[in-house]
């Protein structure tokens, strides 16, 4: 580079250098939890609502933030048709299921597609980790969208982030996007505490497992990254049932064996941090 004009040239090095990122820990929280998963339709917004239930129910305050700012989830898994209320300067949560809620479907009409450039996405993301009452919590489950994009970039560079959760399913497709996942979290540096096999097997009526989307694939990848394997979710249509008709299944039925598998993963995320 030329010295010819050195201040010029001081101004192009600034511009150059790489950027240091604050992390602004979420205020009202101790911890902050990803559930991620680059691949889409894998079932994190369900594990995250089913994880936020669970935590709830063995004592721990509990937020969950929807960051999924182009589809949202939890609206309709949580069934909130209610506006938030904000005081001018930050919006209340709403709670619902003793669990503090937060996302952008409860601020727009849900028919209604989100056309929004990255840095809006941005914008959103800091409003709800800056800008919402959160209260006294011990976790905020994060439920991010699919992909490895603004949202992860922003949660990762800008927000103390305590642990990230990957979920996938067994197929080789959904693993590659996982792959990626675990690459880009391990390189911004946020800590994953595992990975788990969703709809890892059915369980038929005459008793049998049956491994629809593959064998092993998962645990296989978290070997491979040298990452946890936290366990495997059966698929069962009561999960989809229950989260469609907006009461999460260990909301609705705790005693459910898949219920239990979501409390077992809820005790270890408590015995990690609490
Ligand atoms: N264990 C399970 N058994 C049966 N159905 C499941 C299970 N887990 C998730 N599903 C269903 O799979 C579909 C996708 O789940 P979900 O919306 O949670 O995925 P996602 O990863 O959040 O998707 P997106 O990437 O679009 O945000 C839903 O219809 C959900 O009910
Ligand atoms: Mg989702």
């Amino acid at each position: 580079m030329s010295d010819k004009n050195p201040e010029l040239t001081a101004a192009i090095k600034e511009k150059l250098k790489p950027k240091k990122f604050t992390k602004n820990p979420i205020l009202g929280t101790k911890f902050t939890i990803a559930i991620s998963s680059a691949k889409g339709g894998v079932g994190k917004s369900t594990f995250a609502t089913n994880l936020a239930i669970a935590l709830k129910k063995i004592g721990c305050k509990v937020g969950l933030l929807d960051a999924d700012i182009y589809g949202p989830s939890i609206p309709k898994m949580f069934d909130i048709n209610e506006k938030p209320k904000s005081d001018g300067q930050k919006l209340d949560p709403i709670i619902k299921y003793n669990v503090q809620c937060m996302s952008i479907g409860f601020l727009t009409d849900q028919q209604t597609p989100m056309i929004w450039r990255g840095p809006m996405v941005t914008s959103a993301i800091k409003t709800f980790t800056q800008k919402v009452n959160w209260k006294d919590l011990d976790f905020i489950i994060v439920d991010m969208p699919p992909g490895t994009g603004d949202t992860q970039l922003t949660f990762s560079q800008e927000i103390k982030m305590d642990g990230a959760i990957i979920v996938s399913t067994p197929q080789e497709v959904a693993l590659l996007d996982v792959k990626r996942g675990i690459r880009m979290f391990d390189k911004l540096g946020v800590k994953i505490l595992g990975l788990v096999d969703n709809m890892s097997y059915f369980i038929a009526d005459d008793g049998k497992k049956y491994k629809i989307f593959g064998e092993g694939g998962v645990k296989k990848t978290a070997e491979e990254f040298q990452k946890e394997f936290l366990g495997e979710i059966p698929i069962n249509p009561e999960v989809g049932k229950t989260s469609d008709e907006g009461i999460p299944l260990v909301e609705s039925n705790p005693q459910h064996e898949i219920s239990k598998i979501y409390i077992n993963f809820a005790e270890i995320i408590k015995s990690t941090y609490l």
